[in-house]
C-alpha cells in the first residue's frame, strides 16, 4: 500500500515539476495532508448577517470559520459553505453591471450565487441529475432564484445556443480535484493511489472553446479547476490561446501566485494559502463591447397589478413566464429580465423563481381574481424583501422560541398582533429585523383568541434537531 502511494506521488511531482519549485515539494505534500480550514461567504440575503473569523483575502465576503449546514445563518440563506480557494473564480470573473452570466458547470451553485448578487441573469447549467436538485435547492435557499435561470445539460450545447451573447462565462470544469485530499482528510499519496484516472481532458478544452463562443466582444470568461496539474490547466489554456487569435489572456493581481508555466493565469497552492488548490484564468474576447441594448419599457402587466394587490409590491421583479403543468395545472414565475429562454428551449429546468400555482385547474388570471393560488416558499424568499412592511400579510416573529419552533417546521399559536392579518390565508413569517423565512397559513385558534400559524416551511429549509 505504502509503495503504491509513493508511486503515484512520484508521478504527480513529476507532473508538477514546471510549476512547483523543488525545495516546496515537502511543504506542498504535507500541507494537502492537512485537513482543511472550514469557510464560507456572506451571500447578501441576511443584511447584517455576520462570520466571526479571519477574512478570505481575494473576496471581501468569504471568512475562515466553522459553519455547519445546521446552522441558522446557513439555513436562511445568509451564508454558503464554500471552499475558500473556490470563492476565488466568480470574484474575478465579475466586474460590474454583467447582464447575462452564464455558469456552465454550476452544481452544487456557490458560484452561482456568488454571480447571482451582481449580475442582472445567471444561465445556471449542469449535466448532472442529481447535482441539479442541490444547486436548485442552494440557489433557492440563498434567495437568489429571481436572477438565475437553471439549465440542465451539456454545457457544450447550451453554450453553443447562445452564441455571442454573453458579457461573462464562468467554466469551473470537471476535474481530477488532485488535492482535495485536504477535503478528503487523507494524505496526498493515499488520494491519489485511490483516484480513478483523469479522462476530461479532451472535455475540458471543448468547455473552454464553447465558453469563448458564447462571449460577445468585449465578454470575459474564467476558465477554472480545483486541480493543480497543468495538463488540465495552463496546458488547456495555452493550446486554446494558441489557436484562437481573438483571444488574449488579462493578467490577475490576486489570489494566489503567477503560474510559472504561463504567467498571467494564477494558481491558490494549499502549501501557501492554507486552501485546496485551486487554478484560474481569465480570458478576454478581443473587439470591444458593444453598446447596451435600451432598457426594455416596463409594459402594463396583469400580474404586477395583481401582485401588487395581493402583497403591496410595486417592484419590477423582472418578467413573468407562465407555465402549464400536466394537462391544466399552470404556474407563475419571475424571470431575469434577460433570461434567454426561447433560445434554451428544453434546457430550461426552472426559469427564475417559481411565484404561485393556480388550484382547482383554474387558469391563472381567475385564480389569482378568486384567490384560488398557491404561493410558493421560493416567491416568499426571493421576493418577500418587497412587501412593505407595515403589509397586513407580513406576521414578525419577535420571540426567539417562536423563530426556532417555525424553523423546525412546527405550528405556531401567537398573542394578538399589533396588526391581525386576514384569516384563511398564507402570510409572510419574518424575523425581527424583517428578514423573510418562509410562509405560513393564518387561522382563528381553538380558544378564539390570538393567532394560528400553519407551518408551510418546506422540509429541506428546516432546522434538523
Ligand atoms: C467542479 S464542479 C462545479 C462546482 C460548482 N461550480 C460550484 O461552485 O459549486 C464541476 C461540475 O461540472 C459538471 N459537469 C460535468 N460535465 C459537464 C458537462 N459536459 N456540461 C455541464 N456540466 C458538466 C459536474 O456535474 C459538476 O457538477
Amino acid at each position: 500500500m505504502v509503495f503504491l502511494f509513493s508511486l503515484a506521488l512520484a508521478a504527480y511531482r513529476e507532473r508538477l515539476r514546471g510549476v512547483l519549485p523543488e525545495a516546496e515539494w515537502e511543504a506542498f505534500v504535507s500541507a494537502s495532508g492537512r485537513p482543511l480550514r472550514r469557510s464560507a461567504r456572506v451571500t447578501g440575503r441576511v443584511p447584517e448577517a455576520q462570520i466571526s473569523g479571519e477574512r478570505v483575502p481575494w473576496d471581501e465576503k468569504g471568512y475562515f470559520a466553522e459553519i455547519g449546514g445546521n446552522d441558522v445563518a446557513h439555513l436562511t440563506g445568509g451564508v454558503y459553505i464554500q471552499e475558500a480557494a473556490a470563492m476565488s473564480a466568480a470574484a474575478v470573473l465579475i466586474e460590474g453591471g454583467e447582464r447575462l452570466v452564464v455558469d456552465a458547470c454550476a452544481a452544487p451553485g456557490g458560484k452561482t450565487v456568488q454571480l447571482a448578487s451582481t449580475a442582472e441573469c445567471v444561465v445556471a447549467n449542469d449535466a448532472s441529475s442529481s447535482r441539479m436538485a442541490s444547486l436548485a435547492h442552494n440557489v433557492q435557499r440563498c434567495g437568489a432564484s429571481r436572477r438565475v435561470v437553471l439549465c440542465h445539460g451539456d454545457a457544450r450545447n447550451v453554450l453553443a445556443s447562445l452564441e455571442g451573447s454573453c458579457c461573462a462565462v464562468l467554466v469551473d470544469a470537471p476535474c481530477s480535484g488532485d488535492t482535495l485530499s485536504r477535503r478528503a482528510n487523507t494524505s496526498l499519496g493515499a488520494f491519489l493511489a485511490s483516484s480513478p484516472a483523469f479522462r476530461e481532458g479532451a472535455l475540458q478544452r471543448q468547455l473552454l472553446s464553447a465558453a469563448f463562443l458564447a462571449l460577445r466582444p468585449g465578454g470575459k470568461l474564467v476558465y477554472s479547476t480545483c486541480a493543480l496539474d497543468p495538463a488540465e490547466n495552463e496546458i488547456v489554456v495555452r493550446d486554446f490561446l494558441d489557436a484562437t487569435p481573438e483571444a488574449q489572456l488579462v493578467g490577475l493581481d490576486g489570489p494566489g501566485a503567477d503560474s510559472a508555466l504561463l504567467p498571467g493565469t494564477r494558481r491558490i497552492w494549499p502549501h501557501l494559502e492554507d486552501t485546496a488548490g485551486f487554478f484560474l484564468a481569465k480570458i478576454e474576447k478581443r473587439g470591444g463591447e458593444k453598446p447596451r441594448p435600451p432598457e426594455p419599457k416596463k409594459k402594463r402587466c396583469i400580474f404586477r397589478d395583481q401582485l401588487r394587490a395581493a402583497w403591496g409590491i410595486d417592484e419590477d421583479l423582472g418578467s413573468f413566464v407562465v407555465r402549464r403543468k400536466k394537462v391544466r395545472n399552470y404556474e407563475l414565475w419571475i424571470a431575469p429580465r434577460d433570461a434567454p429562454l426561447d433560445v434554451l428551449g428544453v434546457l430550461v429546468n426552472r426559469p427564475g423563481c417559481k411565484v404561485l400555482d393556480a388550484l382547482d385547474h383554474l387558469d391563472l388570471e381567475t385564480a389569482l381574481k378568486r384567490d384560488r393560488v398557491r404561493w410558493t416558499h421560493d416567491f416568499a424568499v426571493s421576493c418577500g424583501w418587497t412587501v412593505p412592511l407595515n403589509h397586513p400579510r407580513r406576521v414578525c416573529l419577535e420571540d426567539e422560541n417562536h423563530l426556532v419552533s417555525y424553523l423546525r417546521g412546527h405550528d405556531l399559536i401567537l398573542q394578538q398582533q399589533q396588526r391581525q392579518p386576514p384569516l384563511g390565508c398564507q402570510v409572510l413569517v419574518t424575523r425581527q429585523d424583517g428578514l423573510v423565512l418562509g410562509l405560513a397559513k393564518t387561522r382563528l385558534p381553538a380558544g378564539g383568541a390570538g393567532l394560528a400559524l400553519k407551518n408551510q416551511l418546506p422540509p429541506a429549509h428546516r432546522l434538523r434537531f
